[in-house]
């Protein structure tokens, strides 16, 4: 018989309890159901609502099916529609009535509430730990790799000359960012929404805070119709996922573009490319391809819950049962992205010398040599037209800047001299450019020492 069955006169629907029946999915919430439920009927006995024997045998009854749950040897009830249902039915299967004191004074929408963000702040947490991973990953590539030259593109056209490492530690960033952000959703996810009831609290005078101190939540929730009606810490932490997606496409489109026969830049390991069933020549880069389309899921993931969210009156509608297959979704997609995106990233081969050749067709030293004019006196603007029509000769003649004699030089610009050579030799275009941030050497050596020490300290990871 249903919970709710008193009202009723007639049996549900068949194929309705199908339908809104979210066992299927959120039988996943079981662990952070009864840790829930514990906490709450701890709660319940220490203010005297429940007997200390009734507490007892609800505790002993929820730690058992805990523990049968993960034995597997429970079968989950269709026709007890959720995750909360079916505990509350086998702790009554188990201890008897006592059983049904265990939801005085919650309801199941705070009760979902909380294991939404209980599950959510583990979530953080681990795709917090695969980030330091990568991270860590791509520091120790880097390290290798400072004086890896290769080109720097705008427009996916050569621009200026830049090494390998500044290029890696770049994504470094973008996955610190994420991390931050991570943390940062976590405060917000921090707070423990029972004791909002339906909707409008309880007259029982829970012990909020003691609840939320049992689950290690930082605070409660200041309002119990926000309470219930809140998943902005599910599109937040979604939100989080698409933006860790997104990076992890760029690269990934990078990854594939250098893999190309036309870059070569980067090899990737045989374990991580597959073949054609019709070319046997073929070695085609599908994993990082793969992140780039499920990059499109996770958006879609976010897209739906913000579509699901926008009109709901508050507080509780049952559209909101629909967060729970976009979050573990997101959330699944996006942990086994980075695992094997960091995973293939470590068994690649990059191939340094197609890399710096790349850097020195295509006049990426073409600033540099504009700032050698500047450095002798001539006005930015006129450098550049000087070394534009130097371009220009080169591109029609098949040759590089580097490629003309002295004499050929001065034909342009006589203030040239024998130290052009010099100025713009690739790495030292690279070294030059020493400034906090940039991609010399030495400059990478310093964001390199910067980020191995946040690594190890953890700021900014998800430590909760
Ligand atoms: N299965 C429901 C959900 O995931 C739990 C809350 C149901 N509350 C209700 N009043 N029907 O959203």
């Amino acid at each position: 018989m249903k919970l709710w069955a008193g009202r009723f006169e007639k049996a549900t629907n068949k194929a309705v309890e199908d339908f809104h029946s979210s066992i299927r999915f959120d039988q996943r919430l079981y662990r952070q159901d009864i840790m829930g439920s514990i906490a709450h009927a701890t709660m319940l006995g220490k203010i005297g609502i429940l007997t200390p024997e009734d507490q007892q045998a609800i505790v002993e009854g929820l730690k058992g099916i805990l523990a049968d749950i993960e034995a597997g040897k429970v079968t989950f009830d269709v026709g007890a529609e959720d995750i909360h249902m079916n505990v509350e039915q086998l702790l009554t299967q188990r201890i008897g009535p006592a059983g049904g004191r265990l939801h005085t004074g919650r309801s199941r929408n705070d009760q979902v509430a909380l294991d939404g963000r209980m599950f959510v702040k583990d979530a953080i947490q681990d795709v917090g730990a695969h980030l330091h991973s990568l991270q860590s990953a791509l520091a120790r590539m880097a390290r290798e790799h400072t004086e890896t030259i290769m080109p720097g593109y705008t427009h996916l056209q050569k621009a200026q000359p830049i090494t390998l490492a500044f290029h890696l530690m770049a994504y470094f960033e973008m996955f610190q960012r994420d991390r931050e952000r991570l943390q940062d959703a976590l405060v917000r996810t921090n707070r423990m929404p029972l004791g909002s009831g339906a909707l409008a609290g309880t007259t029982y005078p829970l012990d909020r805070e003691m609840v939320a101190q049992a689950l290690g939540f930082d605070e409660i929730t200041r309002n119990a119709l926000d309470g219930v009606s809140d998943r902005d810490f599910v599109v937040e932490f979604t939100g989080c996922c698409s933006l860790i997606m997104m990076h992890l496409s760029r690269f990934c489109e990078e990854m594939i573009l250098w893999s190309s026969h036309e870059f070569q830049f980067v090899t990737m390991d045989d374990g991580f490319s597959t073949g054609s069933s019709i070319m046997p020549q073929k070695k085609n880069p599908d994993v990082a391809e793969l992140i780039r389309g499920k990059t499109g899921r996770v958006y879609g993931d976010l897209a739906g819950l913000l579509a699901m969210m926008k009109s709901l009156p508050l507080a509780y509608n049952k559209d909101m049962q629909e967060d729970k297959e976009a979050l573990f979704d997101a959330y699944d997609t996006t942990v086994g992205c980075l695992e094997i995106f960091t995973a293939m990233l470590t068994t690649c081969t990059f191939n340094k010398d197609v890399m710096r050749r790349g850097a020195s067709g295509g006049f990426t030293n073409a600033t540099d040599a504009a700032d050698y004019l500047v450095k002798k006196g001539l006005p930015f603007r006129q450098a550049h037209e000087v070394i534009g029509h130097m371009v220009l000769y080169c591109v029609k003649h098949g040759c590089a800047l580097e490629d003309l004699s002295l004499p050929q030089l001065q034909e342009f610009s006589p203030v040239i001299g024998e130290d052009f050579y010099e100025a713009i030799d690739l790495m030292r275009c690279v070294n030059d450019r020493a400034l906090p941030g940039g991609p010399a050497q030495s400059a990478v050596l310093a964001h390199l020492a910067q980020a191995e020490a946040l690594l190890a300290t953890g700021i900014g990871t998800a430590e909760k």
